[in-house]
């Protein structure tokens, strides 16, 4: 690579089942000049995110909000530096959320660009805990969930940006925080880092015992991040009238065909219409887009406080994504998973 090339990832193959490295392809391109009314940006972090999944697919069940062809530069949320301008609205220097997918240079025309203050908070965060996945939690917490003080809420996914962020705001409305996480090293962070009440391990043979006496009254918010085996344990221990904002089914997200015959829906069913419980589905940005400025004010303090902790797994250079982002699914990270692209 010279001084003069861009790199950038494609998908390679469409997965069938769990991806494989072979579904990626690392390209080196020249780097593209700005037209009249572009900036060229030279992209500093990338954000990797459990939907990714979903885009490798044709039969992605979220398909609506886009579907990478094969050949097709992966879609990824980014931080980035504006490196040349022929935008009135930017100058070399700025940094900027952007969408330029996993790939080290970008164009852009402004349209889809969000200027960042990194006085404001560190700049990783506007890809995790002050991002879409803090914003997802945020959201699905605060307009489904409702925790009400003395209430138990539980999560899964619990050391990741959405979970972690999650059991903080039910601990700042008052209710007790339980993290349903995998592995010891993860369930000691949830516990003596993010102040949880309780961790419990999903990988543990005592899960269901460790679950059922974290929750010595029953759960009244479940946020479901999961689905799966994990949706299969919290349900029995659900209280009436609990609400379950169903946020990810990640255990879900390498399936292929329309799920295994064993998915307890029967069971799922009765207890919905027994427990009078709430399920309710969301994609952060498409309900709850007038809620951001409280966010960003809310969770940005909480930041800056220390009030509000986040972890962030970040690994060194771009052809080191499609690797994190395999672990990503498999629970090899350990927080938020962010490449940082200019290593
Ligand atoms: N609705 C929305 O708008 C929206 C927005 C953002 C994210 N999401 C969803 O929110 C969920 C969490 O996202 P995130 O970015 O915070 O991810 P994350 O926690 O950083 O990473 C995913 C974690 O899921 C856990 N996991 C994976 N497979 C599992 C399985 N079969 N059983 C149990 N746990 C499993 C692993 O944690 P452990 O090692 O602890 O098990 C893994 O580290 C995902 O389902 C994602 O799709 C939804």
């Amino acid at each position: 690579m010279n001084e003069s090339t861009a790199r950038q990832i494609v998908l390679a193959a469409r997965p069938h089942g769990k991806p494989k490295l072979t579904d990626f392809r690392l390209e080196e391109i020249a780097i593209p000049m700005p037209a009249s009314g572009e900036v060229l940006l030279e992209v500093q972090y990338l954000s990797l995110d459990p939907y990714m999944r979903g885009r490798m697919d044709d039969r992605n069940f979220l398909a609506e909000y886009g579907v990478e062809g094969v050949g097709d530069v992966m879609f990824g949320e980014t931080v980035a530096r504006v490196i040349a301008s022929n935008h009135p609205d930017y100058a070399e220097g700025d940094i900027v959320l952007a969408q330029t997918g996993w790939r080290t240079h970008a164009l852009s025309d402004g349209a889809r660009l969000k200027k960042l203050d990194p006085a404001v908070a560190p700049i990783t965060t506007r890809l995790g805990v002050l991002g879409m996945p803090g914003f997802s939690a945020y959201s699905g917490l605060r307009l489904i969930g409702k925790p009400q003080p003395g209430e138990t809420v539980v999560v899964a996914a619990a050391s990741g940006p959405v979970g972690s962020l999650v059991g903080q705001l039910a601990k700042i409305a008052g209710a007790s925080a339980v993290g349903i996480v995998g592995g010891p090293g993860k369930c000691a962070f949830v516990k003596d880092e993010l102040r949880f009440d309780a961790a419990v391990d999903h990988r543990a043979a005592d899960f269901l015992a460790q679950l059922a006496a974290a929750c010595p009254n029953g759960v009244d918010v479940y946020f479901e991040n999961v689905g799966g085996a994990i949706w299969q344990a919290v349900l029995p221990l659900l209280n009436q009238g609990a609400r379950v904002p169903v946020c990810g089914l990640i255990a879900q997200y390498n399936g292929v065909g329309q799920g295994d015959g064993t998915d307890g829906l029967p069971a799922t069913m009765r207890a919905i219409l027994s427990k009078s419980l709430t399920l309710r589905g969301f994609l952060s940005h498409a309900c709850a887009a007038a809620h951001y400025p409280a966010f960003l004010r809310e969770v940005g303090a909480g930041i800056a406080t220390g009030r509000i902790r986040y972890r962030e797994d970040i690994v060194d250079g771009l052809e080191q994504a499609p690797g994190a982002f395999l672990g990503l699914l498999e629970g090899r990270n350990f927080g938020k998973v962010i490449v940082r692209v200019d290593a």
